[in-house]
């Protein structure tokens, strides 16, 4: 059987209109939601007694006293019991054979499609997310269960390798990807044939054990995926730290990923960590493509996006071109921001108040800059901030090299095409690029020159698809192994291959 990625919902289509209002129906004010603890889930254990509980406020409402849910954090015991627990492998999921493993993740991948709905719409009320940004993650989720079997199953059958996993998986995924990044990890080490706990970003724990369940529920037992929210520190004290921990897949920012280093220094680590991503436009490209490519890699989600277009470079003709400027201030105006269930809304809310480099961002002008589009806030709300667009940006400026995890674009004027690849590749990092231009030549010279591992012609550079568009990078985007993920070779990661020898 050939893989195909799965396809997203049309919300065009009056009947999926019907289903989104069903979910918007289903939980906005959930009471269920809010009154529920999602337990710890250690050694096929619920556990919440006597654990600190935590309140995720709603994003989606913001009001004072409405709770998206409550949370257990797990203990340090909780923790090492887990590693136990993981290392001897209890129910076996080690030596099943790579099919059976593939039976169940098919039974989950029906579990995720099933539940769509229930996962657009706790990220919803958790995160703040818009339907359509998590529709595309459920989509890439389902990609994820049904792509890392199929290639298990080739370098099994057409290597000819023989494999087994390495043990203990342990996944820390972020929370701007609620869903398919926590689930593309997992899903990744159970194909593989390990065991696997994941501490789930705290910002997004709740929508991380609703997809949990979807393992759960499909046969993946409770000692073969563990779930311990807690807070990084601890993580780090008794998970990460822990030998009986095999590998780590995070995806967060490299302090974190230098961390775990120096807590481990023979920790197998692969690490996503995260971009300064840019857009180059050449006086050569299609600019009205060029405006709508990049207003959508800039402020969809909010700019919280590794991948998001956070620098705009523009070669002298376009910078200087009048309705270019007016056309990309309009656009990223008309991305109306507020609240995820009025479906008129492009842009939900931040996962949090603005603070640290965005904040910084927003508050400071430095020499040459100035707001095409200035920032503000909708409803007053600091969760709700409206795109800007700073223009002017001097090379070696804060901006310029800082990752910003917000809704603020930041131009750059560059003398040619060589003069603008110089300036997206000394931010260092490497994680994702666009260009628009329509000039073969102009493409040509880029591809070759810009170091960074996701490489997107007159698209945008956002949401990429699972072996469609691997996705990875390098520089101070990708520490330890820094796998690409969504292609074949992703798995071998979390394999010890076995050769055999015949004689001939
Ligand atoms: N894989 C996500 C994207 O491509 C981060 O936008």
């Amino acid at each position: 059987k050939e893989y195909h990625a799965e396809a997203d919902t049309d919300f065009v289509l009056p009947n999926n209109q019907e289903w989104a209002r069903n979910i918007v129906k289903k939980w906005k004010f959930s009471k269920d939601i809010e009154h529920k603890v999602v337990p710890v889930v250690v050694g096929a254990e619920e556990l919440t007694e006597n654990r600190k509980i935590i309140e995720a406020i709603d994003k989606s409402q913001l009001k004072e006293g409405v709770l998206a849910g409550k949370f257990a954090n797990a203990t340090a015991e909780d923790l090492e019991k887990a590693v136990e627990v993981a290392a001897a492998d209890i129910d076996g999921w080690r030596s099943k054979t790579h099919e059976q493993r593939h039976e169940v993740l098919k039974q989950v991948a029906i579990k995720v499609r099933e539940r769509r709905d229930d996962l657009i719409g706790i990220a919803a009320a958790e995160v703040g997310k818009v339907f359509t940004e998590t529709d595309v993650e459920v989509s890439e989720a389902v990609d994820f269960l049904e792509f890392y079997p199929y290639s298990v199953n080739y370098f099994q059958k057409y290597q000819n390798l023989e494999f087994s996993g390495k043990g203990v998986g342990v996944v820390v995924p972020p929370w701007n990807f609620p869903v398919a990044i926590p689930l593309g990890g997992i899903a990744a080490i159970l194909a593989a044939g390990n065991t696997v706990i994941i501490k789930p970003a705290s910002v997004a724990a709740l929508t991380a054990y609703e997809m949990c369940k979807c393992f759960w529920d499909a046969g993946v037992s409770k000692n073969t995926l563990q779930f311990v929210p807690c807070p990084g520190a601890l993580a780090g004290e008794h998970l990460i730290a822990n030998k009986k921990v095999d590998f780590v897949i995070l995806t967060g920012g490299e302090d974190t990923a230098y961390k775990m280093l120096e807590t481990r220094a023979d920790l197998f680590l692969t690490a996503e960590t995260g971009g300064k991503d840019a857009t180059i436009v050449t006086n050569m490209a299609d600019r009205d493509q060029a405006v709508k490519n990049v207003c959508q890699s800039a402020f969809g989600n909010s700019g919280q996006k590794c991948s998001a277009t956070s620098l705009l470079v523009l070669e002298e003709e376009v910078y200087n071109d009048k309705s270019f400027k007016k056309a990309l201030i309009d656009t990223a105006r008309s991305m109306s921001v507020g609240s995820v269930w009025d479906f008129k809304n492009r842009i939900g809310t931040l996962a949090n108040p603005v603070s640290g480099a965005l904040k910084q961002a927003i508050s400071e002008l430095e020499e040459g800059e100035e707001w095409a589009l200035e920032p503000s806030y909708a409803e007053d709300n600091e969760y709700m901030l409206k795109p800007a667009i700073k223009w002017g940006i001097k090379e070696g400026s804060f901006i310029h090299k800082t990752e910003l995890f917000g809704p603020v674009l930041a131009v750059i004027k560059a003398n040619d095409l060589r003069h603008a690849v110089d300036i997206v590749n000394s931010t260092g990092y490497g994680l994702t690029s666009g260009i628009e231009s329509l000039d073969e030549r102009e493409v040509a010279y880029w591809k070759e020159n810009l170091k960074a591992g996701n490489l997107y012609i007159n698209r945008g550079t956002t949401g990429a698809i699972v072996l469609r568009q691997p996705f990875g990078g390098m520089g101070k985007s990708a520490i330890g192994a820094g796998r690409k993920v969504g292609i074949f070779n992703y798995i071998t990661q979390f394999v010890n291959f076995e050769e055999i020898n015949t004689p001939s």
